[in-house]
Parts: structure tokens; sequence; C-alpha cells
């Protein structure tokens, strides 16, 4: 039922995650869109009313991922236990992770960049490791936009203004960007975020 182009950015969910399904029924890829859509956009009212002072804690990452898709993955919130086309090996991603927000809480506080440029590294490095069986992207968008509003003091990133999650230019573009910053060239991920 549930498949995924490798060439499309996503990742594929193997059958040991695809068994971590909590609804029975969903049949197509529109369903199951449709209730992860529904989940975030209650976690992203829980984040309204929580309002968490610090977002670069390992707890909290892990808390958002499990609000954002914990109503439709039953290992929501818990990182991978398998190895992907994109990301580190698995066994690497509680080590990574915390190195990761350690390295942001130093760049803010000497100011390593600029904030757009430290909120962009964020979102990369951390999509980069790709804690997570799927949602990566999605999470690591909200964490982005969370270090800009309470710890950086910025407007939230645009992130094209598109549909991200469909197949479509926007995404080809965000894409390209990601893939120019795998080889440490942020400025098109720069531009994009503001676009
Ligand atoms: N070359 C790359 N380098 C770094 N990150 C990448 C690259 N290609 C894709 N990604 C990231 O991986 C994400 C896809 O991973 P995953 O399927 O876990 O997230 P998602 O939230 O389900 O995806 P979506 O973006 O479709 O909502 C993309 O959104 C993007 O952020
Ligand atoms: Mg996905």
């Amino acid at each position: 039922m549930i498949e995924e182009n490798p060439t499309t950015g996503q990742t594929a969910l193997d059958p040991n995650e695809i068994d971590g399904l909590i609804p029975s029924h969903i049949m197509t890829r529109a369903e199951l869109d449709r209730l992860e859509h529904d989940n975030i956009v209650d976690a992203l009212d829980w984040l309204d009313r929580r309002k968490p002072k610090d977002v670069l804690d390992e707890l909290f990452l892990r808390r958002l991922h499990q609000r954002m898709f914990g109503e439709v993955w039953r290992w929501a919130g818990s990182y991978r236990q398998s190895d992907k086309n994109l990301g580190i090996t698995f066994h690497q991603i509680p080590v990574q992770v915390s190195q990761l927000l350690d390295n942001v809480k130093y760049w803010l506080e000497q100011q390593t960049y600029p904030p757009d440029e430290i909120a962009v590294r964020f979102h990369h490095h951390l999509v980069s490791i790709h804690p997570f069986s799927n949602g990566n992207g999605r999470h690591a968008r909200v964490m982005a936009d969370l270090l800009l509003e309470r710890r950086l003091d910025q407007p939230m990133f645009t992130w094209g203004r598109g549909d991200l999650a469909s197949i479509g230019e926007v995404r080809r573009v965000y894409i390209e960007a990601l893939k120019a910053a795998d080889g440490l060239d942020y400025a098109k991920l720069l531009e994009f975020v503001r676009s």
C-alpha cells in the first residue's frame, strides 16, 4: 500500500515501521497525509499554549515529534532503529543530536553566524541526522521556526510559501537547497527559507 520514492527526498518506511501505524483502516497515502496533517495541527496548538523556553533540549525535541505524529505512528518521538537512504547510522543518533544541540547553544552564545544562518544550519544538520523514521522534514522545520521565534527573536521562516509536503516546484527548490547545504554551501537554503 504505502510506498515512497527515494528520489523525491522522502524516507521510505520499512515493514517494521509500517507495523507502527496506529489507525488500522488506512489504505492510501492521501488518508495517511490527512491524519498526519490533523495530528500536526493539534501539536501546533499544544505548542502555542506551552511556549517552551528551552527549544534546545533533547527531551523537548523528542516530545515535539511525539506530539506531531503520536496519533498516527507508535514510534513517534523515538529515534529510528534502522538505517535509511538519508541520515547517519542509527546507533549514532543520540550522541549526534545532543552534540548538535550543544553546538547551536554555542553559536547562540558566541553569535558565530547571523540569526537566520544559525536556524538554517540547525535545520539542515537535524534533517541530515534524520533522527526519526519519518516526519523529519516537518519536525525540523518547526524546530527551526521555534529557534527563530523563541531564542533569536526573529520571524519564522516562510519556507518558500508553498506546499512542501507535495512533490512540486517548491519542494524541488527546497531539496536542491538542502543538497547544496550537504556540500556546505548554505546560500540557496538561506534564500529559500525567506522566499
Ligand atoms: N539531500 C538532503 N540533505 C539533507 N536533508 C534532506 C535531503 N533530502 C531530503 N532531506 C530532508 O528529509 C526530509 C524527508 O524526510 P522525512 O520523510 O523523514 O520527513 P517528512 O516530514 O516526512 O517529509 P516531508 O518533507 O515530505 O514532509 C525532507 O523534508 C528534507 O528536510
Ligand atoms: Mg516522509
